[in-house]
């Protein structure tokens, strides 16, 4: 998978693809990750990239030829109908949809270049998303400063769902919202800490007992912490 990202803040991300998983996916070649300077695709010569938004009102907006320019670079054309096989251009906003485990699985599974466009705090001009954008998509119901942080968020949720990205000793079967409920909790080395012991059944071998504490462990702390997804689970 490429991911190409699109900021006015290039470096923000100069660090935060250097870890884990991710800087292990890029070592494997599995995914390559180019980060690009927004700014440099700005067509005036004070290199601006918002103006005051039409109608009226406070802040700005970006502009969008410097996103059309960029996206015509790396993909040919900002027809969004006539992308290669396989391309997704993605506006980070908090207009979007929310992002969950299934958008993130979907991206995996079925795109090869995810082209990320982080709007800023005041917004983009509304004919990148007519044009430009197949998917207008949200990290949470809260505003951020820009959509920065999203990008790495949409960006670590993809690639560790990439074929060999986790390697073999992991798997995300298990996840958390993989089987629509939180992930069970986990207990390691000492069996007794301070006083405070491990669950018994995790002790005693028996894999089917420990299934069953495990499923019911899950339902019992998205009960209490997720009631909705609960309520939306497809039994
Ligand atoms: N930009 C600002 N807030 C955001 C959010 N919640 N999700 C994605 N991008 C954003």
């Amino acid at each position: 998978m490429k991911i190409d990202v699109l900021t006015i803040f290039p470096e923000f991300f100069t660090q935060v693809f250097e870890f884990g998983i991710i800087r292990r996916a890029k070592l494997a070649s599995i995914v390559e990750i180019n980060v690009h300077d927004i700014r440099e695709f700005a067509v005036d010569k004070h290199k601006m990239t918002d103006d005051r938004p039409f109608g009226g009102g406070d802040g700005m907006v970006m502009k969008p030829e410097p996103i059309f320019a960029a996206v015509e670079r790396l993909l040919g054309t900002t027809d969004r109908d006539e992308y290669p096989k396989g391309t997704r251009v993605v506006m980070l906003s908090p207009q979007g949809r929310p992002l969950t485990q299934e958008i993130a699985k979907s991206f995996a599974e079925n795109a090869y270049h995810l082209v990320l466009i982080c709007g800023p705090y005041e917004g983009v001009d509304e004919r990148d998303n007519e044009t430009l954008v197949t998917d207008e998509i949200s990290i949470g119901d809260y505003v951020l400063s820009g959509g920065e942080p999203a990008a790495v968020v949409l960006t670590d949720a993809v690639v560790r769902l990439l074929p060999e990205a986790l390697g073999s000793e992991t798997s995300a079967e298990n996840d958390s919202f993989s089987n629509g409920l939180l992930d069970c909790p986990h207990y390691t080395r000492p069996a007794d800490f301070r006083g405070m012991k491990v669950p018994e059944v995790l002790l005693n071998g028996n894999h089917a007992e420990i299934e069953k504490w495990r499923l019911e462990r899950a339902l019992e702390k998205t009960k209490r912490n997720r009631p909705d997804l609960i309520e939306r689970r497809k039994w």
